[in-house]
């Protein structure tokens, strides 16, 4: 009996691919916004439960998002949900990109399998520190240019 190892193969990652929208393995393969930025405004990495990071990066000019960009170590979900977390958040002001959760990333992505469904969450996660990154920073500006100690203000 002959066995034909690359037509198995083909046929596994066909399989495995058709559970995901044409969003999601657009974003995978051809990741938007991908990279760093220098002297980023904004930067996080946050880890997930399952050990996959993303890393965020982002530029504030009036109150909008005007560049931002990502990078993760994390598989095919995972890189679409940041390719996405970042094209939903470029341009937005922040209080509206603080406003970017999970399901609307979920949603433009047309879905994900439940077990993929955290890559989202992390991707907003992400997204919503980096975010707070930058306004942390800017307390700093307001306070003299020092950053304020932790626990300071009375809290
Ligand atoms: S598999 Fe871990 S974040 Fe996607």
């Amino acid at each position: 009996m002959s066995f034909d190892l690359d037509k198995l193969a083909a046929e596994l990652q066909k399989k495995v691919w058709s559970q995901f929208s044409d969003v999601v393995i657009d974003h995978a393969n051809n990741p938007r916004n991908i990279g760093s930025i220098e002297e980023a405004d904004g930067y996080a990495s946050v880890t997930g439960l399952c050990g996959d990071t993303i890393q965020i990066w982002l530029k504030v000019k009036d109150g909008i998002i005007s560049q931002i960009t990502f990078w993760t170590d994390g598989c095919g979900t995972t890189i679409a949900a940041g390719s996405m977390v970042t094209e939903l958040a470029r341009g937005k002001a922040l209080p509206e990109a603080l406003q970017i959760t999970p399901r609307d990333v979920l949603d433009a992505l047309g879905g994900l399998p439940e077990e993929s469904v955290h890559c989202a969450f992390l991707a907003a996660n992400t997204l919503h520190e980096a975010i707070k990154d930058y306004q942390k920073s800017q307390a700093g500006h307001f306070n003299g240019g020092q950053q304020a100690e932790p626990g300071a203000g009375g809290k």
